[in-house]
């Protein structure tokens, strides 16, 4: 086994355990496979066979993403693509000109936080281009914004079943793998603002499940930073297991329809 064990395959295989359900852990445990009344699905990731396949790819493109939700009026951060070997450095100048000369650079397609570059000169945006392309095919540019909390709703069939603001510590990133906290107190009024963004968004995606990420910015504005269209609860599971399971539960026992 050369990778850690995840704690999705901790939590699966215990739901499978009481929920009768066959469990076979494949490809080093990226893949569950789970068999009940001669019916047999396959997690991948973090991905869910309930998703339908195009939702879950758009909601991890950052720039399509964001396109989608900026036509339909939902706010949300600027993600402009570009692909390695089709743009020129005048337009990434352009953008950077563009968005005030503060600026995120980052893979189209990341997770975890890595690649996540703040810019504040054109020879720093360059330079992180280059690392971002030596790891990735493509890359997006976005305006800059400050901001200290960004939360986390985790939506089934359009509903937030968990929701908690991630709290910064000595990073600029709000990513947990990267040291950002989980604060499950979230005032009502505030769930209620970041409630009825997220809904608006997993309704245009048609997502069943997912994560939607939101920052407030000054003045209580609200900017949807990106959607997964896997939902990965391996950090938010050590603080809070029983709610994770419980979602991850709820998913699994409607796949099966038992
Ligand atoms: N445009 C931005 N302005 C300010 N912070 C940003 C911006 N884009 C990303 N970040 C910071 O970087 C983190 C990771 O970026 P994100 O787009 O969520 O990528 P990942 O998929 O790697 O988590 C965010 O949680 C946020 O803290
Ligand atoms: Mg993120």
């Amino acid at each position: 086994m050369r990778f850690p064990k995840r704690q999705l395959e901790v939590i699966v295989k215990q739901i499978c355990q009481k929920n009768k359900i066959q469990f076979k852990s494949l490809s080093e445990g990226f893949i569950l496979q789970l068999t009940k009344n001669n019916k047999t699905e396959y997690l991948y990731g973090y991905n869910f066979p309930c998703n339908n396949v195009t939702s879950s790819k758009i909601c991890d493109d950052k720039a399509g993403c964001s396109e989608i939700l900026t036509q339909n009026k939902i706010p949300c951060m600027e993600h402009v693509f570009f692909m390695d070997g089709f743009y020129k450095d005048e337009e990434v100048l352009a953008i950077f000109k563009k968005f005030k000369n503060d600026v995120v650079v980052k893979p189209n397609t990341g997770t975890g936080g890595r690649d996540v570059y703040h810019c504040k000169t054109k020879q720093e945006l360059l330079n992180n281009i280059k690392k971002v392309l030596s790891h990735s095919i493509n890359f997006t540019i976005s305006p800059f914004y400050t901001y200290d909390t960004e939360y986390r709703l985790i939506m089934y069939k359009d509903k937030a079943h968990i929701i908690y603001a991630k709290q910064r510590t000595t990073e600029w990133r709000h990513n947990l793998g990267l040291g950002a906290k989980v604060n499950e107190y979230v005032d009502s009024n505030t769930v209620k603002k970041l409630n009825t963004i997220a809904q608006r968004c997993v309704k245009t995606l048609k997502i069943k499940f997912c994560s939607v990420d939101i920052a407030e910015l000054k003045n209580k504005q609200y900017k949807v930073v990106e959607l997964n269209g896997g939902v990965m609860m391996e950090k938010y599971s050590l603080a809070n297991y029983k709610k994770a399971y419980s979602l991850y539960e709820r998913v699994i026992k409607d796949i099966f329809a038992i």
